[in-house]
């Protein structure tokens, strides 16, 4: 069981701001994941909670418990790391013992604790192997297994994922998702890959330059982001998003022109998802030539350029056309979402 509070917390290093003004509570068995561009302050915020950094302002509270000036080991958080730093010269059993070793956990328990680890993490065939002897994936979960047979309270990763090829990053994934059903301990998972933030999160966080810009299940920051910075983030494609000027409720760009939005007269960023739209023979919102398409198997991925920056629209995969051949692109208004040229934050319902 444990709650965790961030109040406030902040780092700074002079006048250099790392994480401002970090403020929630992650419920117990949550599964939270931090996400955002590289230097946003995800691992600053995740070496807050371990112990490995100090706020700077704040308090960190574990179960009630404020931990600011707790040493990371008495924390009971365990941490995974994109680097794996497995000890090369013992193997894998006594890798993922180490730290039972090192807590001075009664020597009785180890090595049931040990295997029922190795198990999860599907290593059993694997105990006598060194580091150097497994794949890099292998490796990941001798990690992950090592973290998991301390049985701790907090689950702290930081892009384990990170070092691994495409193919075995999914499945690796996958069984990331199904370990922290079964284990049912809070976590904290750091990654700059919106997928993997989609995928394994019951909620997001999504930072920029040590703020945090949204917070949320999934599906609320895929439907309703609140800032152009986020749907520009999330999604795949990331949502198509075109400056212009609203008037009379008709948004206005480049071969562009939206009718029918509830926005005052202004500078905007219409924002709208490539499946929300759609290609038509004629009588869309906008007019263009093709730019670029790529078959998806399931899609055709069709885009133009607006403004300079690529708009696309999800096609049928039967999608026949050339780059340069005029295409019309329906863009239902109700799809569209509508932010402050200015500011960025969403403007309408
Ligand atoms: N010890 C440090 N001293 C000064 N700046 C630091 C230090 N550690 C991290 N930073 C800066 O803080 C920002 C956030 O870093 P970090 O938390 O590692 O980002 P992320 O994990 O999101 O990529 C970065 O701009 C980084 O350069
Ligand atoms: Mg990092």
């Amino acid at each position: 069981m444990a709650e965790i509070q961030l109040r406030n917390v902040g780092k700074r290093w002079g006048d250099y701001v790392g994480v401002d003004n970090f403020d929630l509570t992650i419920a117990d068995r949550e599964f939270l994941v931090l996400l955002g561009p590289s230097g946003c302050g995800k691992t600053t915020t995740m070496r807050m909670i371990a112990g490995l950094e100090d706020a700077t302002e704040g308090e960190i509270v574990i179960d009630g418990k404020v931990v600011n000036d707790l040493e990371p080991k008495e924390r009971d958080v365990a941490m995974v790391f994109q680097s794996y730093a497995l000890y090369p010269n013992k193997n894998v059993y006594e890798n993922i013992r180490f730290p039972l070793k090192v807590r001075k956990v009664d020597p009785a328990t180890h090595d049931a604790r040990v295997r029922r680890a190795s198990a999860m993490v599907e290593l059993d065939d694997f105990l006598h192997r060194r580091p150097a002897e497994l794949s890099g994936g292998q490796r990941q979960r001798v990690a992950l297994a090592r973290a998991i047979v301390r049985e701790p309270n907090v689950f702290l990763m930081d892009e384990p994922l990170s070092n691994l090829d495409a193919k075995l990053r999914v499945s690796t994934r996958a069984q990331i998702k199904n370990l922290s059903h079964e284990l049912a301990v809070t976590t904290i998972y750091v990654t700059h890959d919106q997928v993997e933030a989609m995928t394994l999160a019951d909620r997001v966080v999504i930072m920029k330059q040590g703020v945090v810009q949204q917070v949320g299940t999934p599906v609320d920051i895929y439907d309703r982001p609140a800032n152009a910075f986020v749907a520009g983030f999330i999604g795949n494609p990331a949502m198509n998003l075109i400056e212009g000027v609203v008037s009379g409720g008709t948004f206005r760009a480049e071969r562009t022109e939206v009718a029918g939005l509830s926005a005052p007269q202004g500078a905007v960023t219409l924002g709208f998802r490539a499946e929300d739209a759609q290609v038509v023979d004629t009588g869309g919102q906008i007019n263009a030539p093709i730019y670029t398409m790529e078959l998806l198997g399931d899609s055709t991925m069709v885009s133009v350029r607006i403004n300079g920056a690529l708009v696309s629209v999800k096609a049928d995969k039967t999608f026949r056309g050339r780059i340069g051949d005029p295409v019309s692109i329906a863009v239902p208004a109700a799809q569209c979402h509508l932010f402050s040229a200015i500011s960025g934050e969403r403007i309408h319902a």
